[in-house]
């Protein structure tokens, strides 16, 4: 699969060698609130990422570097517990090296990519209720709250939502 591209990043595929990286994301104080825990050594992420990539092979889950367009990598995104109409996407992060709005892009990245070349009719997924921030990014973006466990809520946006916001971003995104 190609890179996907927008106006300041890029999605590529993890490999190997961003065991480190990962790592140093995930570890991050300032990023790690709402995500579950990841064992922190490069040994077993390596061999978490050896597992993922059989996964990549049979096109069950895709989990990417957010890089800016200079190649300087920022962050983190994933797809995955797909079924035959849905797919969740999570692991999103984005450090200090983003760009302004690379947030947004790697939103559309990520929902253009899976409805447009992987085809899901709908999206779900789930943020921590405490995660105020990200929980009004969603619903700004045009998410839907579907329900809630007791620390998460539950989302759902689908094609239509995300064409509308493509047009509101055009500005932005390029
Ligand atoms: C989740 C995460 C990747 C989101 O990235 P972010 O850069 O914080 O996202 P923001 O909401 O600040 O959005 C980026 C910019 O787009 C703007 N923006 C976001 N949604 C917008 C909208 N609908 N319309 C207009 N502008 C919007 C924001 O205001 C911000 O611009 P600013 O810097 O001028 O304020 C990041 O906060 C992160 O890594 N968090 C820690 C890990 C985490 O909690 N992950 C989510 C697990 S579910």
């Amino acid at each position: 699969m190609e890179t996907l591209v927008s106006k300041t990043i890029k999605l590529r595929l993890v490999l190997e060698s961003d065991a480190e990286f990962i790592i140093s994301l995930r570890n991050d104080e300032r990023y790690n609130k709402h995500l579950s825990q990841t064992n922190g050594d490069v040994e077993t992420q390596i061999q978490w990422i050896k597992e993922y990539k059989n996964k990549e092979k049979n096109k069950e889950e895709y989990y990417f570097i957010v890089e800016r367009n200079d190649g300087v990598p920022c962050g983190t995104v994933r797809l995955y517990d797909f079924n035959s109409e849905s797919f969740c996407w999570g692991s999103w992060i984005l450090n200090t090296e983003k760009t302004r709005y690379s947030a947004i892009e790697s939103a559309l990245l990520v929902y253009k990519y899976a409805f447009e070349e992987l085809k899901f009719q709908r999206c779900h997924f789930d943020v921590r209720k405490d995660n105020i921030k990200v929980n009004q990014f969603h619903l700004k973006f045009g998410a839907t709250k579907v329900g809630e466990t007791g620390k998460d809520f539950l989302y759902e946006i689908y094609p239509d939502d995300v064409e509308r916001m493509k047009v509101k971003y055009k500005k932005i995104v390029g």
